[in-house]
């Protein structure tokens, strides 16, 4: 069956039932400040930035001031969450990476109005889903950008239905949602899976209790944010306790949600009939955050972090430290130097609190250079070590043996021509670069356009040698997709 969208402005619950015939056209997408074009190839990266290699000459310290972006971890899901209300959600310090372009772009295709801010106003964003036509997303978006997911429960909580490609595996496992699924069943949804798509449906959801097999950080996002439009009481336990969970239920408390526990392994949320518009700002990215720490403490660098939180990056200073580097943190800003020889410790990745599987990239890296040997298991996904052969190109001595690695350091790392295969492997070859001897090139660097601002123009700003080459068209013009 395909499922047929209903008009948004309709209240949850009072679903229609669903005509016959095709999905209609979709709505001509409106902005305000500024012209969205999609562009059908919905999410593809444009074959110019598909050619976009950086080139790094390694040896300088990075030195001065990074301002640290949004996270975009806590950008996607409140991106998402502007589905569960007719009126404007406005959210700031929105990073301008590729994967919030993909998911204003899937936004969009459902018949949202997005406002993309400008000039000085450049991390803003205006959501508007008033006129929801389309509420489905499709193959071509999903397949570049999982966390597309995260429209499912928000869709059909808010509209009764929805149609959400089936992500399939990514380079660093095979990342099912199946957790996703069985919660939306917790909550009455009928769901649907055929040609590849997840249909759900759903008069009202209703409040459920929801135990998690496993911690999953989208997971509880796309069920807390279902939740806050269902009839009754949802309890959900095994939650993910990540700060951009917590970012999320702040967000959905100023749409008027009543969520408590966020940020506990247990959170409770009262369904309310309707939602309304907020204004919110996204909270720093750690994970970008940690990585310049990582690179200014491998350079030998003395950098200032601004606009970040250290507080949220409490396991990697804590591991840092243990490594011999000094690091000074503030509320909003932290200062890491370092002038001393590493040394070693073993890292093994786990659900925050613990020691995020997103920077272990990065923490390899900094082990080929510490004194002695270190241990790196990867607990969340199974194929996260991609990088190691990279790494071992650059002249690292790195065994990898299922989910465990061992880092022997101290080995002189020399440029070569290397490739990225993920967004945080990505950036563990390009803190190596910096510190090799010579000048390497790293390919495919669309993958770290998915997830860093401007990283190369941030690294150049503290002393860094790195340049973009393989442009034909300016970048800024091909990260929007766009369209008539
Ligand atoms: C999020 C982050 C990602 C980070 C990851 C772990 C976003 C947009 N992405 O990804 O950067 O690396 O958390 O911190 O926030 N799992 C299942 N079934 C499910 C869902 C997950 O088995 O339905 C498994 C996954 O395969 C994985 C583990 O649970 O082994 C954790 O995955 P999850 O926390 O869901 O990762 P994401 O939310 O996809």
């Amino acid at each position: 069956m395909k499922l047929v969208p209903k008009s948004l402005n309709a209240r949850p619950g009072k679903a229609e039932s669903l005509p016959p015939g095709p999905l209609p056209e979709l709505r001509k997408p409106v902005s305000r400040s500024r012209t969205i074009r999609i562009d059908f190839r919905n999410g593809e990266i444009a074959p110019e930035s598909l050619m976009d290699k950086f080139v790094i000459r390694g040896g300088n310290p990075l030195v001065g001031s990074v301002r640290i972006s949004g996270a975009k971890n806590a950008a996607l899901p409140a991106m998402a969450a502007a589905l569960l209300t007719d009126e404007p959600v406005i959210l700031e310090n929105i990073p301008d990476v590729r994967d919030i372009h993909t998911e204003r772009n899937l936004l969009v295709s459902m018949g949202a109005e997005v406002e993309l801010g400008y000039g000085r106003a450049s991390h803003r964003t205006t959501i508007s889903c008033s006129n929801l036509v389309n509420p489905e997303a499709a193959y071509e978006l999903v397949k570049t950008m999982r966390a597309s997911t995260l429209v499912l429960g928000p869709l059909v909580a808010r509209t009764g239905r929805a149609r959400v490609s089936q992500p399939g595996g990514c380079a660093i496992g095979a990342r099912p949602i199946d957790l996703h699924i069985k919660g939306l069943e917790r909550l009455g949804a009928a769901i649907k899976q055929e040609h590849g798509y997840i249909e759900a449906s759903a008069e009202r959801l209703r409040g459920g209790h929801i135990i998690f097999d496993k911690i999953t950080v989208t997971g509880t996002e796309d069920l807390m944010m279902a939740a806050t439009l269902a009839e009754g009481e949802t309890i959900m336990e095994n939650c993910a306790r990540e700060p951009e969970v917590i970012d999320l239920a702040a967000l959905l408390t100023k749409m008027g949600a009543k969520i408590e526990g966020a940020g506990t392994h247990t959170i409770r949320i009262h369904g309310v009939e309707k939602l309304h518009g907020a204004r919110h700002r996204i909270i720093p990215d750690r994970i970008e955050a940690g990585t310049f720490v990582i690179a200014a403490v491998l350079t030998g660098g003395d950098l200032q972090l601004t606009n970040c939180d250290p507080s949220h990056l409490g396991s990697l200073i804590q591991k840092l430290e243990e490594c011999g580097v000094s690091i000074t943190a503030g509320t909003d800003s932290m200062r890491v130097t370092n002038g001393h020889q590493l040394v070693a410790a073993d890292i093994s990745t786990e659900e925050f609190p613990g020691f995020p599987t997103d920077m272990q990239a990065q923490y390899m890296t900094l082990a080929t250079q510490a004194q002695g040997t270190s241990l790196i298991t990867e607990n969340i996904f199974e194929n996260r070590f991609m990088h190691a052969g990279e790494l071992a190109r650059m002249g690292a001595n790195i065994k990898v043996d299922g989910r465990r690695a061992v880092v022997r350091g101290r080995t002189p790392l020399s440029s070569a021509a290397v490739q990225c295969s993920d967004l945080r492997a990505s950036a563990s070859l390009v803190i190596a670069a910096l510190v090799a001897d010579g000048e390497t090139i790293i390919d495919r660097v669309y993958h770290i356009d998915r997830g860093y601002e401007r990283i190369e123009e941030k690294l150049k700003g503290v002393g860094a040698q790195i340049r973009r080459i393989g442009e034909i068209l300016p970048r800024r013009a091909a990260a929007p997709s766009v369209v008539a």
